[in-house]
């Protein structure tokens, strides 16, 4: 476990931490990531056994208040992401009028409509933070899956009273309800990718809530920063190289030039974690399986032989598969484009979000680190437009 980190003086150690690397920016007993033992923890709980036993609806609670909820808690919370999971007709002509756009733009888009019409949101008080907050993380999901429905066609559909959350994100999405097994993926693949320490899009989400602005704008922020690339778009991009690269043969020479070229593999390394993610070891299970299932062995073999050689080529520098590297084969399984891999993400993380803006802005501190100026130092003269050259 690591030991307390002692606070310092920001003016003693004039060294700039680029991207914050290596620095601790607030406790917390939300969730904690064990880079070296590749080991997550959300309040306590390992990951292996909350995926084992536990359900996103318990999960989500768990991470926003702490402990596990009993029946009345877990009837209650259920009951607030039920009616919110049923959309207003606004956001609903919001989705359907820009099916064309990326989705996880388009959800960045929901979120700040829905915080633009609540009249909470302008001055923000803990017990509505709160309040906004879990009704997004009931709002978020389905609103992912009206975008997937409404980019294939389909017509708006309401939330089914019987099914969870993942069923839901499945039976929104489609118009059907899902099968139990597609049920049980989906709601293992929410569980994992509910909380990962200060990561970017969680970062976000605090500097956001640190100037006592509202969750609405705290989540818009986070969307953000996790449609990027090197953070949460990253699953869709895997799965991508993995189909571009189509057979187990290609594999050593398309990563082998890749890395020549100092390209970043899509789904590998992580800035914590120096071993193998153990998120990528549960939903590795899944896409071996439904890989199967479907008859795209050869998809699974690809992306084992692109394990097998990133870790031969880079493994000596802590360099494995990420959570990011077998979901977008999962999804894919489940039915789900690509484009919307990361959305999916977002639907989840929106628990984890939560749970850190609330525990953060309870102990505030205005996020404002320095940056080293490095450039002229002047003064210079001013010189009018007319008599510049
Ligand atoms: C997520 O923070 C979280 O917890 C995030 C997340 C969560 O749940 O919220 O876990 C979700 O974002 C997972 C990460 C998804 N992103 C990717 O898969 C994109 C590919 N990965 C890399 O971009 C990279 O590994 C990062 C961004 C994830 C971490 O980068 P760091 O810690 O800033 O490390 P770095 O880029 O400085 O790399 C160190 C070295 C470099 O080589 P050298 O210059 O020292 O020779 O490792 C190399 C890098 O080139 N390297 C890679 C690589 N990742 C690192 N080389 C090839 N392919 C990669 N994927």
């Amino acid at each position: 476990m690591h030991e307390n980190p002692k606070r310092i003086n920001i003016m003693e150690a004039n060294t700039i931490y680029k991207g914050l690397e290596g620095v601790t920016v607030s406790e917390t007993k939300v969730g904690f990531v064990d880079g070296e033992a590749g080991r997550l923890v959300y309040r306590g709980y390992n990951i292996e056994d909350l995926t084992e036993h536990s359900s996103y609806e318990e999960v989500a609670y768990l991470l926003i208040n702490g402990h596990l909820p009993n029946a009345k808690e877990y009837q209650d919370f259920t009951q607030v992401l039920r009616k919110s999971s049923e959309l207003s007709k606004e956001v609903v002509d919001l989705i359907w009028t820009h099916s064309e756009s990326h989705p996880t733009s388009l959800l960045r888009t929901a979120v700040s409509l829905l915080g633009a019409n609540d009249r909470r949101a302008d001055h923000a008080l803990d017990k509505d933070q709160k309040d906004m907050g879990m009704e997004l993380v009931g709002k978020i999901p389905a609103i992912v899956s009206s975008i997937r429905r409404a980019k294939d066609g389909g017509k708006y559909v309401s939330p089914s009273p019987e099914l969870s959350m993942a069923g839901n994100m499945l039976y929104q999405s489609t118009g059907k309800k899902p099968d139990k097994t597609s049920e049980r993926i989906m709601d293992v693949c929410l569980m994992l990718h509910a909380d990962h320490g200060s990561n970017a899009s969680t970062f976000s989400s605090l500097v956001t809530i640190s100037t006592l602005s509202d969750i609405y704008s705290a989540l818009t922020s986070a969307i953000g920063t996790l449609k990027g690339p090197l953070h949460g778009g990253a699953n869709e991009m895997a799965l991508k190289l993995i189909m571009k690269i189509g057979k187990p043969e290609n594999v050593e020479k398309v990563i082998g030039d890749m890395l020549q070229k100092k390209e970043k593999i899509m789904g590998f390394g992580h800035r914590v974690y120096k071993v193998y993610d153990p998120r990528a070891k549960i939903l590795k299970g899944f896409a071996r399986e439904v890989t199967q299932k479907n008859g795209k062995e050869l998809l699974f073999q690809t992306a084992q032989k692109v394990e097998d050689t990133m870790i031969m080529k880079l493994g000596s520098k802590g360099i494995f598969p990420n959570v990011d590297f077998y979901s977008g084969m999962v999804y894919d399984s489940l039915g789900f484009h690509p484009d919307i891999f990361t959305a999916i993400f977002a639907a989840s993380r929106a628990s984890g979000w939560v749970a850190r803006s609330l525990e953060y802005v309870s102990d505030n501190k205005l996020f404002r680190p320095r940056s080293s100026y490095i450039g002229e130092r002047g003064p210079k003269e001013y010189i009018p437009i007319g008599k510049r050259n």
